[in-house]
């Protein structure tokens, strides 16, 4: 909800651009999120196995909607950029994103924050649910997804932040900007990596929280092979990300005046004619395209499960 809250401010302040839908709309959304996250604390007793079929389903559609304020104000904001981008005359289906004030870092560490997102989110509707929950919940799958938002996402969207902020209070200026603006691909690049072995071993049922995974050579062979993968790609994006934080930390000790490097604000709202005269698709065929995604991968992660030897031991003790 933070995050989303700061798109919301930083989009306005780097763009000019204020909710096409009305300052009330915003408010009613980011207020529901006091409705949708209570409900979510029922997904957090999935490996209780005494839990009933009914609120193992209950609890997971619960859980499910707590997507819905944030997805609400992706579109909210995707489509007010979009809308004011198609009236200055943007064409094409991304053509609009193009105006957007990408050589500020701000803005870059925002936009690959929302691809995280996206990807984040996938995984976590997978995981959510009531059948796929208790054996993925112990495995990598859980670091290997939520890294697009503890990294790709919170941290991002902080600094972005930070960057904003941090010239503003102390009159200082931003680190160089071009090199900046360039890291946050190089987090995705990483987490991606990171992502699709940490989720793969985890299927695969690679355990978190456990350093040495080789269990005297009887692991299977693609487990030590993934993990390496994984540590590829923390490598990247931990080098990426700590160059950013070099950067709001030289930022907040610089003492320079703060034009010597202008970072561009675009004004979007100068000029803009007629918003919403041209339909703005970006932001609801990107919810599609989300649910669809999760189908798919729902679906896999079903598959590969039921392929999996498993022999239950023990019952109701333990997991
Ligand atoms: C920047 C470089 C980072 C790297 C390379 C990294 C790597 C990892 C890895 C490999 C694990 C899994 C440990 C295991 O289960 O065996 C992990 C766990 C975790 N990480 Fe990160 N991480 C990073 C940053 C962050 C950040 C910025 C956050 C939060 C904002 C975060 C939050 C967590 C949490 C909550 C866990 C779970 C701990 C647990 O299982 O008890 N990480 N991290």
């Amino acid at each position: 909800m933070a995050t989303v809250l700061m798109w919301y401010v930083l989009t306005e302040h780097l763009t000019g651009v204020k909710s096409i839908h009305g300052a009330r709309m915003s408010k009613i959304v980011f207020a529901a999120y006091l409705v949708f996250v209570p409900p979510t604390s029922l997904y957090h007793m999935f490996l209780e196995p005494n839990l009933s079929e009914g609120v193992r389903v209950v609890g997971s559609l619960l859980s499910l909607f707590v997507s819905v304020p944030t997805l609400a104000a992706f579109a909210i904001i995707v489509s007010s950029l979009e809308a004011s981008a198609r009236a200055r005359g943007a064409t094409g289906f991304f053509g609009w994103m193009r105006g957007l004030p990408w050589d500020n870092p701000a803005m870059t560490n925002m936009g690959w924050a929302v691809v995280n997102m996206m990807v984040g989110i996938t995984f976590a509707f997978v995981l959510i649910q009531g059948e796929l929950a208790p054996m993925l919940s112990d495995t990598f799958f859980v670091p290997g997804y939520f890294h697009f938002f503890a990294v790709g996402v919170l941290t991002q969207t902080f600094l972005a932040a930070m960057m904003v902020m941090l010239p503003a209070l102390s009159g200082g200026s931003l680190w160089r900007p071009a090199v900046l603006r360039r890291m946050p691909v190089v987090v995705t690049i990483g987490l991606l990596i990171f992502g699709a072995a940490g989720i793969t071993a985890g299927f695969m049922g690679v355990p978190r929280r456990v350093f040495d995974v080789s269990y005297g050579g009887m692991a299977p062979a693609a487990w030590p092979v993934l993990m390496a993968l994984v540590g590829i790609g923390a490598t990247v994006f931990a080098v990426a990300i700590s160059v950013t934080v070099y950067g709001v930390v030289r930022t907040l000790l610089s003492r320079r005046a703060p034009v010597a490097t202008k970072v561009p604000v675009v004004d979007w709202r100068a000029g803009a004619r007629g918003v919403g005269a041209a339909p703005a698709w970006t932001g609801p065929v990107s919810v599609a395209a989300l649910v669809a995604a999760m189908y798919v991968f729902t679906i896999i992660a079903f598959k590969l499960i039921q392929s999996l030897p498993i022999v239950a031991l023990g019952g109701g003790h333990g997991h």
